[in-house]
């Protein structure tokens, strides 16, 4: 549990918070503003944590300290959280160390607001709590009461027991893929043209490393099928390595069986060189004539098995995304179908952010413009859990 104070007078009942966090049987671990810091003291939240409150970014020399912070947390609360801290949220700022660990993080995210009246209704604070909301963060409080300099109004830091409330809340709900069994492909998949060359493509493995990170964290036990040459996996899912298509196939047919979902984010090849060289094709020999045969198509292999399983695809397309995907979701038998917008610049394969849209089954379509891979991943899983989730 990651908890920022920032500069504002309820810092003092963020001790509180913090002393009710541990209670709990959180491990708490907590970042400072120069700000909050004359409210009060560091040591204040060493001794009731059990560790060191930080405030430097440098502080540990040779570590990246806001990195290692992010990673570390499973639920990020800001108690008191400052206009000023909400809108440096709010426009992605780093700096600090609270800021630069909150942009790097990836867990939810709870904020406890404390400000003046003023501040609180201005337009630029509602604008940049609406923001944060739309983006997922939960917002307790404030609430009305006596403030600072002897004012009343709406302003006061929710109670810390009303923090701890929400953020067991945010906790729980954030394990809504606990007792699920994911199976999620990543990467090209090789097709070797002889023992040095192969056909492969562009696929980083982003999309499906970030699925499968999300839905770990979200409880689930994954399965991450990886193929070559990919970004490197995430700590937690189950990883098995492959190279051709065929191996892919094998690896992700084993791991589904028993499985709840199955999600093929893998840009796996279409066509394999029929026969393979058995040793290096030389250069004197001319150029090689390469006939192409189809490899198995996994997914639609696994759509037609007809089990009690949730079947997502992706489909990278570069005209008229929907459009020319709208088929496949009934073509592979598929709940949901991820389409991916690529070949423009800034989207799809090796890129940070893509334009997607979910097409579900049920014939609903959610469009997702430039979102990042992992906001992607939040979404899919946000459906996976829904789809999953037992009928009342
Ligand atoms: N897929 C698969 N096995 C293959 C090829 C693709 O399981 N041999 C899966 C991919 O993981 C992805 C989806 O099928 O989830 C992509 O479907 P595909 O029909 O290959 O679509 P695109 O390659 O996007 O488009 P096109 O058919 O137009 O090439």
């Amino acid at each position: 549990m990651l908890l920022g104070v920032t500069g504002g007078i309820a810092a003092y009942k963020a001790c509180i918070l913090a002393r009710r966090l541990v209670e709990a049987g959180a491990h708490v671990r907590v970042v400072m503003t120069r700000a909050a810091t004359r409210f009060v003291g560091p040591d204040t939240f060493a001794a009731l944590t059990g560790g060191p409150a930080y405030t430097d970014p440098f502080e540990e020399p040779g570590a990246v300290l806001h990195v290692r912070l992010a990673r570390e947390a499973d639920l990020a609360i800001v108690a008191p959280a400052t206009a000023n801290v909400l809108a440096k949220l709010a426009h992605g700022m780093a700096d600090d160390l609270l800021t630069a660990t909150l942009l790097e993080a990836t867990c939810p995210l709870v904020l406890a607001p404390a400000m003046h009246t003023g501040m609180w209704e201005h337009p630029a604070t509602r604008a940049n709590v609406e923001a944060l909301a739309a983006r997922g963060a939960r917002l307790v409080g404030p609430e009305a009461g006596p403030l600072a300099a002897g004012d009343e109004g709406p302003g006061r830091m929710a109670e810390p027991e009303e923090i701890l409330r929400v953020a067991e809340e945010v906790a729980a709900s954030g394990r809504d893929l606990a007792g699920v069994r994911v199976v999620v492909t990543a990467g090209p998949t090789w097709e070797p043209i002889d023992p040095v060359r192969f056909i492969g493509n562009r696929s980083s493995g982003r999309m499906g490393v970030a699925v499968a990170k999300e839905a770990f964290d979200r409880g689930a036990d994954v399965t991450l099928v990886l193929g070559p040459g990919t970004v490197e996996p995430p700590p937690g899912p189950r990883v098995v390595r492959v190279e051709t298509a065929e191996e892919m196939r094998r690896a992700v047919l084993e791991a589904a069986e028993g499985a709840d979902a199955v999600v093929m984010a893998a840009a796996v090849a279409d066509f394999r060189p029929e026969a393979p060289a058995p040793s290096k094709l030389k250069k004197e020999l001319g150029p090689p004539e390469v006939r192409l045969v189809p490899t198995p198509d996994i997914l639609a292999e696994l759509g037609a098995e007809r089990r009690a399983r949730v079947l997502v695809g992706f489909a990278a397309e570069t005209d008229d995304a929907l459009e020319a995907a709208r088929p496949k979701l009934a073509a592979k038998g598929l709940d949901l179908l991820v389409v991916n917008e690529v070949g423009r610049p800034g989207t799809g394969f090796g890129a940070e952010t893509n334009r997607a849209a979910i097409l579900a089954a049920d014939g609903t379509e959610e469009p997702l413009r430039d979102r990042t891979k992992a906001e992607l991943a939040r979404a899919i899983c946000d459906r996976l859990a829904a789809l999953l989730r037992p009928s009342p």
